[in-house]
């Protein structure tokens, strides 16, 4: 049986991209393979992480695309050219348009920072969502892994998992244990389960 072509789209540090890597090392995604990695912005050291393990890489950043549309069309294409089956955003800022989501449906997963419908959608994203949970004193955060429609952070939901907020949290700690306690661990999870279930519709 083929493995599902995975591309893993990032704008940073990729360390969820790293954890889905390790997965896949262990043995722990058997249906799925990244093929390819693709950032928006060229010195994302999720590149070098990719390039590290010999995966394929591409660039769709504002220098080279300054038009959004312009930038997503150049998305597309190296999806397509790479015959790329699943989308997984970890850690990917631009937003992309309700075209490209629909050319993709239930193939496009993301990893979101907090228990959705909590904090989430338009200006959520990185240290923000932990900075407004402090804010708020929820006594209780976590992670969410959605698919991906057109509406910004609102596409079913695939896995949460929740992290206890501490009373001396920073953002920053308490984004550092999101991810430890939450996002590496369901994110190559729920890959492994959308990848087994396409397997098996081919
Ligand atoms: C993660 O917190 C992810 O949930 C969010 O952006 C961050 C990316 O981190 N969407 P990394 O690039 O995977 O290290």
């Amino acid at each position: 049986m083929s493995k599902i072509r995975i591309a893993v789209l990032c704008s940073g540090g990729g360390t969820n991209l790293q954890a889905i890597l390790n997965a896949e090392e262990a043995g722990l995604i058997p249906h799925g393979e990244v093929t390819l990695v693709v950032s928006d912005h060229a010195e994302a050291y999720a590149l070098k992480r990719a390039a590290r393990y010999g995966i394929a890489t591409a660039v769709c950043d504002r220098k080279e695309y300054p038009e959004a549309r312009e930038r997503e069309r150049a998305i597309a294409r190296v999806m397509k050219e790479n015959g790329i089956e699943l989308i997984v955003f970890a850690g990917f800022l631009s937003i992309l348009s309700a075209d490209f989501v629909k050319e993709y449906p239930r193939r496009i997963l993301n990893i979101h920072p907090s228990l959705i419908p909590s904090f989430c959608g338009k200006g959520f994203y990185g240290l923000r969502v932990h900075e407004a949970v402090l804010a708020r004193g929820v006594k209780v955060t976590g992670a969410t892994v959605h698919y991906v429609t057109e509406v910004c952070d609102g596409g079913p939901i695939l896995a949460q998992k929740a992290v206890e907020v501490r009373q001396d949290d920073t953002p920053e700690i308490l984004q550092k244990r999101v991810m430890r306690e939450a996002e590496w661990v369901i994110l190559p999870e729920a890959v492994e389960c959308v990848c087994k279930r396409l397997a098996e519709e081919k």
